[in-house]
């Protein structure tokens, strides 16, 4: 089948490769970057594990094409940490709060938290649980996924974190 150059930003850095017009993005992201941290849980674009922040929008990166995404500015888990390691805020809150244990929907859960605080810097405990609705967790129950995530906007916004008495 003929391939399609395509060019795009992924985590600062400029990309490229050839893919067939029915590649996913994910499996550019995947198979052709060897990012795998992004995730594929499904293969129905329901799970949310395969979550990238593309041009400033969360999005189930195996519902768009590779082509669809030329020129597109993207990021992944990879790029979440500081080039020097330094966790992401949200990094942190998930390690602190406990927000996982198998960890297979970390990736896509704090790429679409990260898009969440960037619209809602202050969300509370219902917005985060509706912003994160399209991204399912199958071990934790959410509710240290909710913290890590009230954690990350608490040290964002540089106040201090107060866990809600349950
Ligand atoms: S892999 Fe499940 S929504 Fe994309
Ligand atoms: S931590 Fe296992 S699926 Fe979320």
């Amino acid at each position: 089948m003929a391939k399609t150059h395509v060019t795009m930003k992924v985590n600062g850095a400029e990309v490229e490769g050839l893919v067939e017009p029915r590649t996913l993005l994910v499996h550019f992201i995947r198979d052709n970057l060897s990012l795998t941290g992004t995730h594929i849980g499904c293969d129905t674009s329901h799970c949310g594990a395969c979550t990238v922040d593309l041009d400033g929008k969360s999005v189930k990166s195996c519902t768009v094409f590779a082509v669809q995404a030329n020129g597109a500015d993207i990021r992944t888990i990879e790029g979440m940490a500081a080039p020097d390691g330094t966790l992401h805020a949200l990094q942190e809150g998930f390690r602190e709060m406990h927000g996982l244990q198998c960890g297979f929907c970390t990736p896509g859960m704090i790429l679409r938290a990260h898009r969440l605080l960037q619209e809602n810097p202050s969300p509370s405990e219902e917005e985060i649980r509706m912003g994160i609705s399209g991204n399912f967790c199958r071990c934790t129950g959410y509710q240290n996924i909710v913290k890590a995530i009230q954690y990350a906007a608490a040290k964002i916004n540089g106040v201090e974190f107060r866990e809600a008495a349950e």
